[in-house]
């Protein structure tokens, strides 16, 4: 198994988002196709494991030992569901990624079988932080699961970012987040 180009979705997914619907102000003005000088906002491939993809979502969590075989066989069964939408900046002067977001979508049997969309790992590199790259990532991830249908797209994330996502249209629910971990 080789990492590869091959992207985890359709690229054009993110060309054809309508940017003028999105509400977030954005100075100098940024877009999914023009996210900054030497950079590019597109589908994870697995060549990112060589461009710093873990470093960045170590930046965010625990990420574990993790092997290319592991990341090829991931990557490979997401792809396969065509409901993970794994984002990422790369400086192409770098050669490494520098933010990352992940929009997963869910099945439901509810609300004539409806679509749910999932907000998660939302992180942009410590030294690209200030730079509009987390509010593109929401922006586009949330204008996404609209086009792709969701009735609702949710996040979770700690007190002190509510602020952030608030700029997105996210509103804190009444509904109290619960977890039964495992192992950490
Ligand atoms: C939260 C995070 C993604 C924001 O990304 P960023 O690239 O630094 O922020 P951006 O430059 O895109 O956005 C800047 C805007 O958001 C605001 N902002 C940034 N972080 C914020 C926070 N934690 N709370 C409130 N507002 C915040 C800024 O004030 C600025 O507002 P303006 O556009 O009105 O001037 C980034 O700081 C990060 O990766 N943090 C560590 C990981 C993390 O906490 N992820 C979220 C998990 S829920």
């Amino acid at each position: 198994m080789i990492p590869d180009e091959t992207p985890l979705f359709d690229p054009q997914l993110l060309e054809e988002i309508d940017w003028s619907q999105n509400t977030v102000s954005f100075r100098p003005p940024i877009s999914p196709v023009h996210p900054g000088e030497g950079l590019i906002l597109r589908p994870l491939c697995t060549a990112d494991i060589n461009r710093g993809f873990y470093k960045v979502l170590g930046q965010l969590t625990k990420v574990g030992d993790v092997t290319a075989e592991d990341f090829i066989k991931k990557f490979e069964h997401m792809k396969k569901t065509k409901d993970y939408f794994v984002t990422v900046v790369e400086d192409l002067n770098l050669g490494q990624i520098v933010a990352t977001a992940t929009l997963i979508v869910e099945h439901k049997f509810i609300r004539g079988c409806a679509k749910r969309g999932r907000i998660e790992e939302v992180v942009v590199s410590d030294e690209c932080r200030g730079k509009q790259l987390g509010k593109l990532l929401l922006s586009v991830l949330t204008l996404l699961s609209k086009k792709l249908d969701c009735y609702k797209v949710t996040l979770e994330c700690k007190p002190k970012n509510v602020a952030f996502y608030e700029k997105f249209g996210y509103t804190a629910s009444d509904e109290t987040y619960m977890q039964c971990r495992f192992f950490d």
